[in-house]
């Protein structure tokens, strides 16, 4: 079809512009059948996993804003609950393993597919940072343990006590009967995921979490693994989770939101659908007395949706035109 082509008309509506886009056979440039209605993307548009989102979106909008670039506005911004004591499931004050050592996991992914990730880091309050350092100064995509802590060290980040007295008085306090049974929405409610549509229209997304509470020494959760805890395509869409880790490693929970919005779902539909999915395939699980999964996603026209096993899930999302604000997600239970 070497003599057809595209033309595209664009006409603003308020802020959010439409495009026609039009098949023009040249030999008869006034023949001209619109073929599809596109809304054009609303962007900047950030949207972060629980209600310390809101913090986070607040940094990394600020950033954003000040023509920071999108992978740093990610650092800045969910960095604020990495160094929050009051977040129980982030970085500092982060709830810790059975053996009362905070472990962090960190993965963090730009619009070309790079991505750089920490596992089993150790006294290192901001992982996001060393994820990042990761993807811009290594040939690698994860390092863990010793080996990450290591890295950080030689990249100028210093070692730092992260257990604060609030979270070492509960895990002495669960130490008296060491039952691991995660509470729903508390002790596994977990990590921040944030996902970035950039005034270009570029993706990218980050998450950091301490993961589960009085979980295994040693243990790794979905949140530094690309594909399962965050995943983006850039001509697609990008997604990310939070919530058990180990539901979401068995399903390669955000890679299939973001295929299935590739094949036309809505963000929404993508989320609810990998939940649903999550569900029936833990229905008769042991993991199924405590499990809770959500996702988040955003597609390249910057719509946006989330979708949980059971209630209790929302994500916070900033935009020009509302500003920030919270977004309840529907649930499967
Ligand atoms: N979603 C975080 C974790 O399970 O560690």
């Amino acid at each position: 079809m070497s003599s057809r082509r595209r033309f595209l008309k664009k006409a603003a509506i308020g802020t959010v512009g439409i495009t026609t886009v039009f098949n023009c056979d040249q030999s008869s440039k006034t023949n001209k059948t619109p073929l599809a209605t596109v809304t054009s993307p609303k962007k900047p548009l950030i949207i972060s996993t629980w209600r310390h989102g809101l913090a986070a979106n607040e940094e990394a909008w600020r950033q954003l804003k000040k023509g920071t670039s999108a992978l740093n506005a990610i650092v800045s911004g969910v960095g604020i609950s990495e160094a929050d004591p009051n977040v129980a499931s982030v970085g500092y004050g982060g709830l810790p393993d059975r053996e009362g050592k905070v472990t962090l996991d960190a993965c963090i992914m730009n619009h070309h597919s790079d991505c750089g990730a920490v596992s089993f880091l150790q006294s290192i309050k901001h992982p996001i940072a060393v994820a990042q350092k990761v993807l811009e100064n290594t040939p690698h995509v994860m390092l863990t343990g010793k080996g990450a802590l290591q890295f950080a060290l030689s990249e100028g980040f210093k070692e730092e006590n992260l257990l604060t007295e609030k979270a070492e008085k509960r895990w002495r306090k669960w130490l008296e009967d060491s039952k691991y049974k995660p509470v729903i929405n508390i002790e596994n409610h977990d990590t921040i995921s944030m996902l970035v549509l950039d005034k270009e229209g570029n993706l990218s997304g980050g998450c950091t979490t301490s993961g589960a509470a009085w979980k295994m020494h040693g243990r790794v959760g979905d949140s530094p693994i690309i594909g399962a805890g965050l995943f983006l395509d850039n001509e697609v869409g990008a997604a990310a989770a939070t919530g058990l880790g180990e539901a979401v490693v068995r399903t390669a929970g955000s890679a299939m939101v973001v295929e299935l919005m590739r094949q036309g779902k809505s963000p929404n539909e993508a989320c609810k659908e990998i939940t649903e999915r999550i569900y029936n395939k833990h229905k008769n699980h042991k993991d199924m007395e405590y499990l809770q999964v959500g996702f988040i996603a955003v597609n390249k026209q910057g719509e946006h949706g989330g979708y949980s096993v059971r209630p209790g899930f929302n994500y916070a999302v900033f935009d020009d035109e509302k500003g920030n604000r919270m977004e309840k997600a529907a649930s499967k239970l």
